[in-house]
């Protein structure tokens, strides 16, 4: 098929990239390198061993996105363009707005003009809010949430289920990410975080490369197993993979679809240090803080849906993410901080 990667310079996209081609689909990449570079791109194509296409385009350029709808006849859109930091969309609600649900709005616009109207979106498990289950199915509520992006995306789910509803010709897979942590295990593309990083697996990986002193772990006091967060970590290649399998059952059944894309399974805070460093041969420093606002004490997924409906199950587990996230972090140069 011929695919439109919205956002495919970046963490998810391009290891989703890497997987469509490998699967033999035919990728056009669209970035507006705000929060990544073309480099990420050459690396995919010395793991596909194929070019890939790529132009430098905003999602909310109404004319920019008509000139590449002419340019290629697009099957499907993998929509992964959007800004991610949940502090900053805080502090910059209406440039999260404007970027994630205006920019959608513009380019589900453009793909209606141009014949397109199959859509994979990425949505977050951060859409359950203060969870009301676990682990969390598709049909848990949703709402709830504490931050613009969240917001974000909740709020472009509804629209695309607006948009089903009023135009069923409309297929569209809805996919809530819960955490996903790792790199390609070639070495050549991972995560790129912006100055300090605020996910826990950059974090730690800074740490242990002596590059910050020590992690904070948020909380030691959550009603969990040790009392450190729980999340649900789920290796970014299998992420990926979800993609394209979503992407054939799409083409085969159509509707609308949503699905957890998770691993099933909870890790505390401190199990992921240890196991970082047991895997790694490293030291991880920590001291133990008060609990970050915001966060849950837990929150992982219920994935048999996705297994059942799209034959899809996350199979890396938590010490390949911290070998390969480990992989990553050695790699870069100092220019990565
Ligand atoms: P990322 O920042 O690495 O990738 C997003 C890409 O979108 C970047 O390359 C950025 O330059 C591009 N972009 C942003 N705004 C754009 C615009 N207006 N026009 C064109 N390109 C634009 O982030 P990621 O971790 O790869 O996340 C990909 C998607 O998955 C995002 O929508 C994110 O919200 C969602 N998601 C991420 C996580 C996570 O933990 N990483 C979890 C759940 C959902
Ligand atoms: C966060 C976002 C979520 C987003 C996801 C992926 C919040 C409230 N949620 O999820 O919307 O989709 O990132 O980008 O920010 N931790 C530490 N020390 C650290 C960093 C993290 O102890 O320095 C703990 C956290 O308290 C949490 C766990 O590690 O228990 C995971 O944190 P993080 O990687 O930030 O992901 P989430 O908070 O789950």
């Amino acid at each position: 098929m011929n695919i439109l990667v919205t956002g495919g310079a970046g963490y998810i996209g391009a290891h989703t990239v890497v997987e469509l081609q490998n699967a033999g689909h035919e990728v056009v990449v669209i970035d507006n390198l705000s929060n990544s570079s073309e480099n990420m791109l050459r690396q995919v194509s010395k793991i596909t061993g194929k070019k890939v296409t790529f132009h430098k385009v905003d999602i909310r350029d109404s004319q920019a996105l008509d000139e590449i709808m002419k340019l290629y006849w697009f099957d499907c859109c993998v929509h992964f363009a959007g800004l991610k930091a949940v502090g900053e969309s805080v502090m910059k609600p209406l440039a999260y707005y404007q970027n994630n649900v205006a920019g959608t709005l513009t380019l589900l616009e453009a793909l209606s003009r141009h014949g397109c109207a199959n859509l994979i979106f990425s949505s977050s498990a951060t859409v359950y809010g203060q969870p009301k289950e676990l682990p969390i199915t598709e049909a848990c509520p949703t709402g709830g949430i504490t931050n613009p992006y969240g917001w974000t995306k909740c709020m472009i789910e509804q629209i695309l289920m607006d948009l089903y509803r009023a135009e069923p010709a409309w297929n569209v897979a809805l996919l809530r990410y819960f955490n996903p942590a790792g790199a390609h295990e070639s070495g050549l593309i991972g995560e790129r975080p912006r100055g300090i990083p605020t996910n826990l697996m950059p974090y730690i990986a800074r740490v242990a490369a002596g590059r910050l002193p020590e992690l904070q772990v948020f909380g030691n006091d959550y009603d969990t197993g040790d009392g450190t967060g729980v999340r649900d970590y789920i290796h970014v290649v299998d992420l990926a993979l979800g993609h394209v399998k979503a992407l054939r059952v799409m083409e085969q059944k159509g509707g609308l679809a949503v699905y957890n894309l998770g691993r099933g399974e909870g890790c505390s805070v401190l199990e992921m240090v240890h196991a970082f460093e047991q895997v790694n041969e490293v030291v991880v420093p920590y001291v133990i803080k008060a609990r970050r606002p915001g966060d849950v004490a837990a929150c992982y997924a219920d994935p048999s849906k996705a297994e059942r409906e799209l034959g899809w199950k996350a199979r890396l587990s938590i010490e390949d993410m911290c070998r390969s996230a480990w992989q990553w972090q050695k790699n870069q140069g100092k220019g990565s901080d």
